[in-house]
């Protein structure tokens, strides 16, 4: 993805985690324990948010420049965690490994989301749970048209805005727990849908 992503994706997603999104993945994040796989970490921003219950912390991440700053996040933070260079269609992990995985602003991102489903199905432990929150592809017609011509621009920062997570997450081997739509503040209208909940394995 690249130094410049990695550089810019701070400052440049800012204003809607001040707006709400920092909230939402405190929210969502409370519901993490046990041992938990967090994939494509980016720069750290769900490290703050861990509880307690979370007994053992692994961060997959396969972009270079991202690990670096997510490495001097947890150095800031003093937290204990291990940084893992995969991709989440590959993950370097026997069955049956976590209680929780997290999925934040990523599955936009992944080349296969069907095949990183699939891995992170085989990697949670039976009744473990995926915790994700994703901007999606928009229920309404003439946004989701406008979602597939920005397509190729946003891809050239790895992101694809007209995914339709949910449906592959229901097609996938985890059983949708909870779900809750909702928008992206302060985003652009293409990245505005959200998707926020927990799914079973
Ligand atoms: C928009 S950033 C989100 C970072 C972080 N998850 C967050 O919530 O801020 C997307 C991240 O997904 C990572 N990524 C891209 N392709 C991936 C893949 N195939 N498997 C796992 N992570 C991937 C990128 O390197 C980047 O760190």
């Amino acid at each position: 993805m690249g130094r410049l992503f990695a550089a810019l994706y701070e400052t440049v997603s800012k204003g809607s985690e001040a707006a709400g999104i920092r909230e939402r993945r405190r929210q969502l994040l409370a519901a993490a324990e046990g041992s938990t796989l967090e994939i494509g970490a980016g720069t750290g921003l769900n490290l703050a948010h861990y509880p307690q219950a979370v007994t053992q912390l692994v961060l997959t991440e396969p972009d270079r420049h991202m690990r670096r700053r997510l490495q001097q996040r947890l150095d800031a933070l003093g937290r204990e965690a291990e940084i893992v260079e995969a991709s989440a269609e590959g993950l370097p992990f026997p069955d049956a490994t976590f209680d929780t995985a997290v999925a934040t602003y990523v599955l936009c991102s992944v080349a296969d989301q069907d095949a990183a489903l699939r891995e992170i199905a085989r990697v949670l432990k039976l009744s473990g749970r995926l915790l994700f929150l994703e901007h999606v592809r928009s229920e309404e017609p003439k946004l989701a048209r406008r979602q597939d011509r920005v397509r190729p621009l946003y891809n050239l920062f790895g992101c694809n805005p007209n995914r339709d997570t949910l449906a592959r997450i229901h097609a996938s081997p985890l059983t949708v727990e909870s779900v809750e739509h909702g928008e992206v503040p302060k985003a652009p209208k293409v990245e505005r849908p959200l998707i926020v909940g927990a799914a079973r394995r």
